[in-house]
């Protein structure tokens, strides 16, 4: 009988991380303060992050040791397994094999505690009392808030508008586990209240609500901000998964991905998993392995924006990062992916794209949800919208294997169950969901207020 699942023992989980920037081939572009145009220094960071991650940051360390502290957490639900699809092969009737790293598993639903242990760490070792963050599907902020509760922070989350009210047992969550959690755009800050004067119905976006997040940080001392995706020490963390990928295909599945396939928001599940691959590409041991990046056609970042420097929040609050945007101003249409619907993109994803070693597509939401639903119907779990994304695209190459007769093997990165997307899954089955299409006029409005860099 051949093995349905993968699972390496707790012993054997990771100790380090793994940081690309000590492999990559040309280093990545500095970020911006946008006042001088020159590249921020850690002190400009200090008022928002704890030093140890900042220098996580820019650090061209090729490992970055695991605190005990934060392994000993890792481990009430790492290592997670390594699936093979079975049942999805055979619903496709095709030669390819599909295996899938689950991350579901976690208290909160996702792989986004990865981080959220780390970060919370590392402020309450730094002597911070409270973290504020920002959350658009509520994965990230329910993650957080299990985080800051095994550290004793506290925690205030502003979360997008239409996801508090798509999702309210997200909030629910969040407050069980002890933070405070309130809709984006919010009457707490100068930002959400300028917003909801100009657009009281203002659905939020991911960007707003990390400006709001922001803005509560710099107001106090006692504060620091707390970001689930993009930066380099988040997808550090994420590597976590991604090295107990390699391990497991490598050393019990006797495999090696041909294709690995995630969801892209900002990033960071797909890169976690990925980077410790993609160095055998880089290193050109592996020249043929195809990465590809999935994200909705709604918010096409990767596959439509222009690589330029912007900010990373809609207020214009943070450092300015080169990466693909569809610019800071812009409010992506109202997606079920929450998680998804960010104007930006990891600068480490969008520099692997711009030396093309990995490659993005870009999916519509109805043709998701029927890749999710034959996911469910074969292999039982139910997906968040997210990584629905991945496996519309999962089943499309192994249809294509279905054709050519080839038997690839294809790696998904699955980031999360949908147990809490239930009103969207409702709408689907009951024929209510649409499509959204590429909303290219505003689009192009919020691209045209991209900011000038000072000196360029
Ligand atoms: C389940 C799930 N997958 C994916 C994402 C997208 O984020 P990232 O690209 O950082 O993994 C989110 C974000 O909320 C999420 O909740």
């Amino acid at each position: 009988m051949e093995r349905a699942k993968f699972i390496l023992e707790e012993k054997d989980m990771p100790t380090s991380w793994y940081n690309i920037q000590a492999d990559l081939p040309e280093p990545l572009p500095p970020v911006l303060h946008p006042a001088t145009g020159q590249p921020v220094t850690p002190d400009d960071l200090a008022p928002l992050f704890p030093m140890a991650l900042i220098m996580q940051e820019v650090s061209q360390e090729r490992y970055i040791e695991i605190p005990e502290e934060v392994q000993e957490i890792y481990r009430t639900w790492r290592p997670t397994i390594l699936h093979r699809a079975y049942r999805l092969e055979k619903a496709l009737d095709t030669p390819a094999k599909i295996f899938y790293k689950y991350e579901g598993t976690s208290q909160a639903g996702s792989h986004k505690p990865n981080t959220a242990v780390a970060q919370a760490y590392y402020n309450k070792k730094e002597g911070i009392k409270r973290l504020t963050t920002e959350t658009g599907a509520g994965q990230w902020g329910s993650a957080l808030a299990m985080g800051c509760m095994f550290f004793g922070l506290e925690l205030k989350v502003y979360m997008v508008k239409i996801s508090y009210e798509q999702k309210p047992y997200r909030r629910v969550l969040m407050e069980t586990w002890g933070a405070k959690c309130v809709p984006s755009p919010s009457p707490d800050t100068k930002t959400g209240r300028e917003m909801l004067a100009k657009d009281p119905d203002c659905p939020g976006s991911l960007g707003l609500a990390i400006s709001e997040a922001v803005e509560d940080t710099l107001s106090r001392d006692d504060t620091h901000y707390s970001l689930g995706s993009v930066l380099n020490h988040v997808l550090l963390h994420q590597t976590i998964n991604g090295l107990e990928t390699r391990k497991l295909m490598m050393e019990q599945a006797d495999a090696y991905p041909d294709i690995i396939v995630g969801c892209i928001g900002g990033g960071s599940n797909f890169a976690g998993l990925y980077l410790p691959f993609v160095k055998d590409k880089i290193d050109g041991t592996k020249p043929d392995l195809r990465i590809i990046n999935v994200e909705p056609a709604s918010c096409p970042t990767l596959t439509k924006g222009p690589y330029a420097y912007d900010f990373g929040d809609s207020a214009g609050m943070t450092p300015l990062i080169l990466m693909y945007t569809l610019g800071h101003g812009f409010i992506p249409p109202p997606v079920h992916a929450g998680g998804l619907r960010y104007h930006g993109m990891a600068p480490i994803i969008c520099h692997l794209h711009r030396l093309g070693l990995v490659e993005a597509r870009a999916e519509h939401q109805l043709a998701t949800f029927e890749a999710g639903v034959t996911f469910a119907r074969t292999e039982g779990i139910i997906s968040a919208p997210e990584p629905n994304h991945a496996i519309k695209v999962v089943i499309d190459e192994a249809l294509k294997c279905r054709e050519s007769g080839e038997s690839k093997t294809i790696l998904l990165a699955h980031s999360g169950h949908g147990h809490f997307d239930m009103a969207a899954y409702d709408a689907y089955l009951s024929g209510k969901l649409t499509d959204y299409e590429y909303p290219e006029d505003k689009v192009k409005e919020a691209l045209a207020s991209l900011p000038e860099v000072p000196g360029r």
